[in-house]
């Protein structure tokens, strides 16, 4: 067997760089509209990262709704505008921005923390405190915000502290002092319009989330489903967010995809619905193969819960920036029925045919990001190995994950080798995701199907035209196996677990 040493980590954002170049070169991600220099914080997906996306969707797809108590809805991106009224995205969906009067860059102040060095920060801290000593109330705001984690941002999210403290803050862009607008609330949701005329009546918003195309559908869903509680309600779907900073690849993006699952409980039972879906969202992922140490929860601390949240936590994942939410769980209670029972003047009350009683069920949601998935998946696959001198780059993904399943390859181009490969093809083909490749030396074909996560490939080799056997030969460990021609599309059911 080859040895395998591993490289140790490079330098982090190398190691981003490097698989942004990749998934570019082998066809998994491209920049939207590259051609016009791109769109800021648009991705189209290749040819191999559009098979990754469809598996991701796919086992979540089978892990959330193959089950009796879990319903599946694709509900419209466009709603009625007073889904979003309902819901508080049109009061409370914003981000508090601040522009460079000097540059014109436009930052996310909660963001600021991130792009300023720990030095500037705390001479920025030291020149407010000077600033303000004179003024008691805001004295006592200024050592509470010392008492957290995070004392510049705790600052900055205060109203009163954070006007000062930006005009102390260098703009991260031009690197000019005290140029910065005072902040102001921006709305995420994409506007657009319904019909011919472009007023006001005929606003409409791209959803910046699927959520709510579930809860407005609640009733339909149950009583066509003949659902009982607790029942759920799964989408997978697209959702927009025009967010002041993108960044990290497809970390924050405008458009991204989402896989959520509304849970309807019994309030009482709200708890143990919570704490079930919370260990089986880490599952999840750990099932798939992520790496469980660079998975964790963070639970949200009660005074920084979402208005309509009892109980909050982010599955994290660390991304080679740092942990970062890839899925969030929470306890929304019975905030967004009653809200939108409130809104459209219907009734979304449950009848409980046991107890005879008429209620608003509490909601469990687990919120995933396809597109933040894929990444995490992408990340976590990526390994470059020293295999007999030579570096190889391979991803390793879940077989069930991996774009291509299997790669063909005859030994060479002549003596029947091609024909028997074709036929094996074409037999594979039905069932898997294969490729057929008889370019240039069989290591180098070996090391682009690692380098694209393909678990197995087959060899037709000179001993194929005598005993009709092939070598298979696994991804990860690079060990060949020789099977007969006729077990091999057994041998890969077997193998990837369909
Ligand atoms: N319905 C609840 C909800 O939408 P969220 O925490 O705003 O909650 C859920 O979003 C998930 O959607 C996140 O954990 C993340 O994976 C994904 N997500 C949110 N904003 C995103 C963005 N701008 N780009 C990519 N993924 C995003």
């Amino acid at each position: 067997m080859e040895r395998i040493i591993e490289k140790k980590q490079n330098n982090r954002s190398e190691i981003l760089d490097k698989i942004v170049s990749l998934a570019k070169r082998r066809g998994f991600v491209f920049q939207s509209s590259e051609i016009y220099g791109g769109l800021n914080g648009c991705w189209d997906y290749g040819p191999l990262g559009v098979e990754l996306l469809r598996n991701i969707n796919e086992e979540w797809w089978k892990t959330m709704t193959y089950r009796d108590d879990v319903e599946g809805l694709d509900a419209s991106i466009l709603m009625h505008p007073k889904v979003w009224e309902a819901s508080g995205h049109v009061e409370n969906f914003t981000d508090p921005m601040v522009d460079c009067k000097q540059c014109k860059a436009r930052f996310r102040v909660d963001l600021l923390s991130e792009m300023i060095n720990e030095k500037k920060k705390a001479k920025a801290l030291e020149d407010l405190r000077n600033e303000i000593i004179n003024d008691s109330k805001l004295v006592d705001k200024y050592s509470n915000a010392f008492q957290t984690e995070d004392p510049f941002s705790a600052v900055l999210e205060d109203q009163d502290l954070s006007t000062k403290l930006l005009q102390q803050i260098n703009c991260p862009q031009c690197g000019n002092k005290n140029t910065f607008t005072s902040a102001r609330q921006f709305n995420l949701m994409f506007k657009t319009f319904i019909g011919p005329v472009e007023d006001s009546g005929a606003v409409v918003y791209l959803r910046p989330e699927t959520a709510q195309g579930i809860f407005v559908n609640f009733l339909n869903v149950q009583s066509s489903s003949r659902q009982k509680l607790p029942f759920g309600i799964a989408q997978v779907g697209k959702a927009f967010r025009n967010e002041i900073n993108t960044k990290n690849f497809l970390f924050r993006t405008r458009e991204f995809e989402q896989m959520e699952m509304q849970f309807f409980v019994k309030p009482a039972d709200d708890k143990k619905w919570y704490d079930y879906w919370k260990a089986e969202r880490l599952q999840w992922f750990k099932d798939l193969g992520m790496t469980e140490n660079k998975l964790r929860y963070h639970d949200h601390p009660k005074e920084k819960l979402a208005h309509y949240a009892k109980e909050a936590t982010d599955i994290e994942y660390e991304f080679p920036f740092g942990w970062g939410e890839v899925e969030g769980i929470h306890n929304r209670t019975n905030f967004d029925l009653s809200r939108h029972e409130e809104y459209s003047g219907k009734s979304l009350k449950y009848f409980d045919e046991e107890s005879k009683e008429k209620f608003i069920p509490y909601i469990i949601e687990t919120s995933a990001g396809a597109s933040r998935s894929f990444m995490a998946f992408l990340v976590d696959a990526y390994y470059e190995e020293e295999v007999k001198g030579e570096m190889r780059t391979v991803l390793k993904f879940h077989s069930r994950l991996a774009p291509i399943k299997a790669a063909i390859l005859p030994l060479v181009n002549k003596d029947g080798m091609p024909e028997i490969s074709q036929r094996i093809e074409k037999d594979l083909r039905k069932d898997f995701k294969v490729f057929y490749d008889d370019k240039g030396a069989v290591g180098r074909r070996y090391r682009r199907q690692d380098e694209v996560g393909t678990p197995f490939c087959i060899t037709v080799d000179t001993q194929t035209l005598d005993d009709q056997t092939v070598t298979v030969r696994e991804r990860d460990s690079m060990e060949q196996v020789r099977i007969r021609i006729d077990n091999v599309s057994s041998y890969l059911n077997d193998k990837l677990k369909f």
